[in-house]
C-alpha cells in the first residue's frame, strides 16, 4: 500500500503524512529531507547548488543516517533545497531511494512534490494538500518562532512564494497535483481536522479499490 501526499511549502503535508503513517502502521518518508540534505552537503564543501556535478556528487554520496540533522529544518536550507531540486541528475538519483522506500511492507506514506506524479504514479491513494499562502506562511512563522529562529512574517511569506514558483515552474518533475489526486484544502482546518479529513479520503479511496 502506497500513500502519496504532495503539496506546496508549509502546507502541513509533513505533519499529516507522519500521523497517517502512524495511524495505519506504515513507514513514513519526508522526501523534502533528501533534497535538504543534498543542499547541506553541497554547501559543506563550498560547492555550487545548481551545478549537476556538485549536486549530483552530493546526491550520490547521501547518508540517510544524517536525515535527522536539525539544521535541515532551517529556512535557508529549504530555499537551497529547491535549487538542487531543479537539477535532473539529483532527481534521478534520489528517485531510486524513494522508490525502494515506497516498496516497504506493509505500506509507506511519502510526502513531497512529485510523489503522485513521478516517484509513485501507481500509488494507491494520492492526496494534494493546499492552503492559502498567508496561512501557510503564518504556520511556518509560528513553527520557526517557537524554535527560537529570528525570522519575520514577511521574510517567510516571500520565501514560500519564491520557492513555490521555483518548484512549480521547473522543467523536471514540477510540483502539480496528479490527475487522480484528491485535493485537500487545509486553509480553514487545524491539524486534527486535517487528519480526520485525510483518513476519510483514504478510507473512501481504499473502499473503492476493494481493499
Ligand atoms: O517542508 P517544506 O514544505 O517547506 O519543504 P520540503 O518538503 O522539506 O521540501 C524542500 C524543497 O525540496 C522543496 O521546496 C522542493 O524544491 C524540494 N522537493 C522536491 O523537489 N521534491 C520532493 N519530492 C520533495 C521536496
Amino acid at each position: 500500500m502506497i500513500i502519496a501526499i504532495d503539496g506546496p511549502a508549509a502546507s502541513g503535508k509533513g505533519t499529516l503524512a507522519k500521523r497517517i503513517a502512524r495511524h495505519f502502521g506504515f513507514h513514513h518518508l519526508d522526501t523534502g529531507l533528501l533534497y535538504r540534505a543534498v543542499a547541506r552537503d553541497v554547501r559543506a564543501v563550498d560547492g555550487t547548488l545548481d551545478s549537476p556535478e556538485d549536486a549530483g556528487k552530493a546526491a550520490e554520496n547521501l547518508d540517510p543516517e544524517t536525515f535527522d540533522d536539525p539544521t535541515l529544518r532551517h529556512p535557508g536550507i529549504g530555499n537551497a533545497a529547491s535549487v538542487v531540486a531543479q537539477v535532473p541528475i539529483v532527481r534521478t538519483i534520489l528517485r531510486k531511494f524513494q522508490e525502494d522506500f515506497a516498496a516497504r511492507e506493509p505500506g509507506a506514506v511519502l510526502d513531497g512534490r512529485d510523489i503522485g506524479t513521478v516517484v509513485c504514479p501507481h500509488a494507491d491513494v494520492k492526496i494534494f494538500v493546499i492552503a492559502d499562502t498567508g496561512v501557510r506562511a503564518e504556520r511556518r512563522f509560528l513553527e520557526l518562532h517557537e524554535r527560537g529562529e529570528a525570522v519575520t512574517r514577511e521574510e517567510i511569506f516571500d520565501q514560500i512564494e519564491r520557492r513555490d514558483k521555483r518548484d512549480s515552474e521547473r522543467a523536471d518533475s514540477p510540483m502539480k497535483p496528479a490527475a487522480d489526486a484528491l485535493l485537500l484544502d487545509t486553509t480553514k482546518l487545524g491539524i486534527d481536522e486535517t487528519f480526520d479529513a485525510a483518513v476519510e479520503l483514504i478510507k473512501r479511496k481504499i473502499g473503492q479499490l476493494g481493499a
